[in-house]
């Protein structure tokens, strides 16, 4: 699998050990920033890894800010990116099985390390069930 990761300021602490985690299960990982807590604007960030995901097929991402909620908000304005605010292992497995998310979105505010990987677990595990989710995908992309 392959994942490109950014945040904003309220979401690179954390970083390093998504990167590892991911890394761990043999992922190939893709930072595009930033590298400090100083202050920047999540939806840069956002709009970044969403095109990098959407010109590289089959890859995914993970945005990470204070709560998850801009960063979900504006990666979703990209037609084809299906970026999923998830807080834990079950609503990662579902984004993964029935809406096809390739990105996942989480708040550094939010989620501890440990439900952190619980989430990457389920991201990494999980495959879309196609069928009848395949025709609801469809009708997000033509709405
Ligand atoms: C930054 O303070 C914070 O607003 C941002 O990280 C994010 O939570 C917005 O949705």
């Amino acid at each position: 699998m392959k994942f490109y990761i950014a945040t904003d300021h309220a979401g690179v602490v954390i970083k390093d050990d998504v990167k590892e985690m991911l890394k761990s299960k043999g992922a190939e990982v893709i930072d595009l920033g930033p590298d400090s807590t100083d202050r920047v604007n999540y939806t840069d960030f956002a709009h970044k890894l969403s095109e990098k995901v959407l010109s590289d097929e089959g890859s995914f991402g993970i945005l990470i800010c204070g709560t998850g909620i801009g960063m979900s908000l504006a990666a979703n304005k990209h037609s084809g990116i299906r970026a999923a605010l998830c807080h834990d292992y079950y609503t990662a497995e579902m984004a993964r099985a029935h809406n096809d998310a390739n990105v996942l979105c989480f708040g550094q505010r939010v989620c501890g390390l440990g439900v952190v990987e619980s989430m990457i677990d389920a991201w990494c595990e999980t495959s879309f069930e196609g069928g009848r989710h395949q025709e609801r995908v469809n009708l997000i992309e033509k709405f």
